[in-house]
């Protein structure tokens, strides 16, 4: 009987799964494994169990392809987190259910992939006794000991990609442009996408912000000849002061969904300043579509580094980028501790270097230096 693994995709979907598995399953193959995708998730390993072979042919075309062929979910039976910080034990029950259909398959360990919420689920099986390692995925590149998570640099894309193309608009019809992006309570993707797509204002979690110091920066572009402005919002963002702004209502054992001040900004931005100002919310198109270049080569070291570490026996770990190399860490280094943007690290330096604006005190980073971002008090979901 061939030596089988096992893989599932969870959470939101993002460019780069299917790399992921591709990779697993030629090299498992390579080996002489035999992989097996679990289907949606963890709830594929409860009964009905849902699962399908991978054969080295269903491995063709599977590096550009988008979303995941295994499906994700991030509902369900399994749900272990609600917010940053918040685990909720997973019930005994599934837990036992799951490794009983574990053994059934045959499998010699189990490659999880997904962010921060799917690994919380992967350490307590994992703790239960389940062979898994880990593989860091999630487009807002919030985890922590890896300096990339795979999805990021493709919705970075898509988002300068946007900005591209709002500029011509703002430029022909002299407005504000207001581009909201995604990545949760990190503002990763604003502000690589914000520098990328020559950005003139970042706003994100990590630097509260005032629309006193965003209208200085249109003022001043204003009286630089420049009658356009482009502001890179990330959906996390809010006022010094103020609260996140939330889409809808918080929907019972889920995470709070943030969108929408994009809106409010652009809002704000055109009663103080007269100019007429748009808002663009991405939204999912930063993670649909396939993987860029970098997270095609990401995807494809994670998942060779993943079956390395199931022919080593070394469970309980996540691949990581630690460059120039793929290292593996402990699961529990990455979880339960979301890693921010350095509001004094090279990156917002570089952009303030270059004159763009975070919205805080002229020019006065927000936290002194040195000192790290301040704590992220999420919003706590009623699970009543
Ligand atoms: O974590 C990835 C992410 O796309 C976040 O950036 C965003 O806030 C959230 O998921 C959206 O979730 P959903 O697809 O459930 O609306």
């Amino acid at each position: 009987m061939k030596t089988r693994i096992g893989i599932l995709t969870a959470g939101g979907d993002c460019p780069g799964l299917n790399a992921v598995i591709r990779a697993v399953g030629k090299s498992a193959s390579k080996r002489g494994w035999e992989t097996v995708g679990i289907l949606n998730g963890f709830e594929g390993l409860l009964e009905p169990v849902q699962y399908r072979l991978l054969d080295y042919k269903d491995m063709d075309g599977l590096l550009l392809r988008g979303g995941t062929i295994l499906g994700t979910s991030n509902r369900g039976r399994f749900a272990a987190k609600t917010g940053v910080g918040q685990v909720h034990q997973i019930d005994p029950l599934v837990i036992d259910m799951a490794k009983r259909n574990f053994a059934e398959l045959g499998l010699r360990a189990l490659v999880v992939v997904g962010g921060d919420g799917t690994l919380t689920i992967a350490q307590q099986l994992f703790e239960e006794g389940l062979p898994l390692v880990g593989v860091p995925k999630t487009i807002d590149n919030d985890l922590e000991a890896t300096v990339y998570t795979f999805g990021f640099d493709s919705a970075v894309a898509c988002a300068t990609d946007a900005l591209d193309r709002l500029h011509t608009t703002a430029e022909s019809h002299n407005r504000v442009m207001v581009l909201e992006v995604m990545g949760r309570y990190a503002g990763w993707i604003a502000t690589h996408s914000g520098i990328a797509g020559g950005g003139d204002v970042i706003l994100i979690p990590e630097i509260p912000f005032g629309y006193d110091s965003i209208c200085a920066k249109i003022d001043e572009r204003e009286a630089q000849g420049k009658k356009f402005t482009l502001v890179v919002v990330a959906e996390g963002a809010r006022e010094r002061g103020g609260d996140y702004v939330t889409a809808g209502p918080a929907e019972k054992d889920r995470e709070v969904k943030l969108g929408g001040i994009g809106a409010v900004v652009a809002a704000e931005i055109a009663r103080r300043t007269g100019k007429e100002t748009r808002v663009c919310v991405l939204g999912h198109l930063q993670r649909g579509g396939g993987p860029t270049t970098f997270d095609r080569m990401l995807c494809t070291r994670f998942g060779a580094c993943a079956v390395q570490l199931v022919a080593e026996g070394r469970y309980g770990y996540m691949v990581a980028l630690r460059p120039p190399d793929i290292v593996a860490v402990k699961i529990t280094e990455a979880i339960g501790r979301l890693r921010t943007v350095p509001v004094n690290g090279d990156i917002v330096r570089t952009a303030r270097a270059l004159g763009i604006s975070f919205g805080d005190e002229l020019g006065k980073p927000t936290v002194s230096a040195g000192q790290p971002p301040a704590p992220h008090p999420c919003p706590l979901v009623p699970t009543n």
